[in-house]
């Protein structure tokens, strides 16, 4: 029988996770068989034991369930610690492994596949909330010259600033008079179809902008533009996570590049 594993979350029938690990399996000779599992609100842990006792090696955890994954965890890695979350789970018997591939993820698609260096800029991360947490240490250890925090609940930016070092937190109408190179926007706001509001003068000249939330364009990106900046969805982030979640599992790192034109249609 194939190797069992699968992406555990609520609600989990749009994910694309099946189709990429199913994509990186066929192009690197592995068998494993990659599902979903749709588990209740209150019923995560119940639902990877589950998993487990019907033998399964690995999950991907995905909202909202990242933080309580790490709690279910036996062992993590210093990143999940980090990011008090995990994305990525694997069993070796009784033991249960926690990794966070998100920010990784994040930056291999920011430096190899957009071709953004991140050592040196002033980096920009809106939003307080687990993917923004999720992020901060794997950018950070890229050496950015400035990291800012900025989030519409102020004391949220504050508190998560004050885990790392070098980090400061605050409100957006702090940004005033300031600019950035590079400004990730980890908040939720485009899937709402709103933006976070940014002074005109934020996008410094040549600055990119990149938006997590993937498949739409934001009102985010949308404002980079008008402003001049180049911009990219959370694609790539999706794709190169999985790749790292794939190579933790696997110990092979599948080619991203042809799964990610693929799932832009290309
Ligand atoms: P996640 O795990 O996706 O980060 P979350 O913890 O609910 O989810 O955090 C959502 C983030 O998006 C928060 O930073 C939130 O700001 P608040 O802390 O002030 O709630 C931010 N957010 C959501 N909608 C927003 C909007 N319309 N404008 C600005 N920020 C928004």
């Amino acid at each position: 029988m194939a190797d069992r594993y699968a992406v555990i979350g609520h609600p989990v029938a749009h994910s694309k996770s099946p189709w990429i690990h199913a994509e990186f399996a066929r192009q690197t000779g592995q068998e494993l068989d990659y599902g979903r599992i749709e588990a209740p609100l209150e019923g995560f842990a119940r639902a990877l034991d589950e998993f487990r006792a019907a033998g399964g090696r690995g999950a991907n955890v995905t909202l909202p369930f990242k933080e309580q994954a790490f709690s279910y965890c036996g062992k993590t890695s210093a990143r999940a610690r980090a990011a008090a979350a995990v994305n990525t789970l694997s069993f070796e018997g009784a033991s249960v492994y926690g990794d966070n591939t998100d920010g990784v993820g994040l930056v291999i698609d920011l430096e190899r596949n957009l071709g953004r260096a991140i050592a040196g800029k002033r980096v920009l991360l809106m939003g307080a909330g687990g993917a923004a947490r999720g992020v901060l240490q794997p950018l950070l250890q890229r050496g950015p010259a400035v990291l800012r925090i900025a989030n519409r609940t102020v004391r949220r930016a504050v508190a998560l600033a004050v885990l790392f070092q070098d980090v400061k937190g605050g409100g957006f109408g702090d940004l005033a008079g300031e600019s950035y190179d590079l400004l990730i926007n980890a908040t939720s706001a485009g899937l709402a179809n709103e933006t976070p509001p940014l002074p005109e003068e934020i996008f410094a000249a040549g600055a990119f902008a990149y938006d997590m939330v993937y498949g739409r364009d934001t009102p985010f990106l949308a404002q980079a533009r008008a402003a001049g900046a180049a911009t990219s969805d959370g694609l790539g982030m999706l794709v190169e996570q999985a790749a790292e979640s794939f190579q933790l599992w696997r110990g092979k790192r599948p080619d991203t590049a042809p799964v990610l034109a693929a799932l832009r249609g290309r």
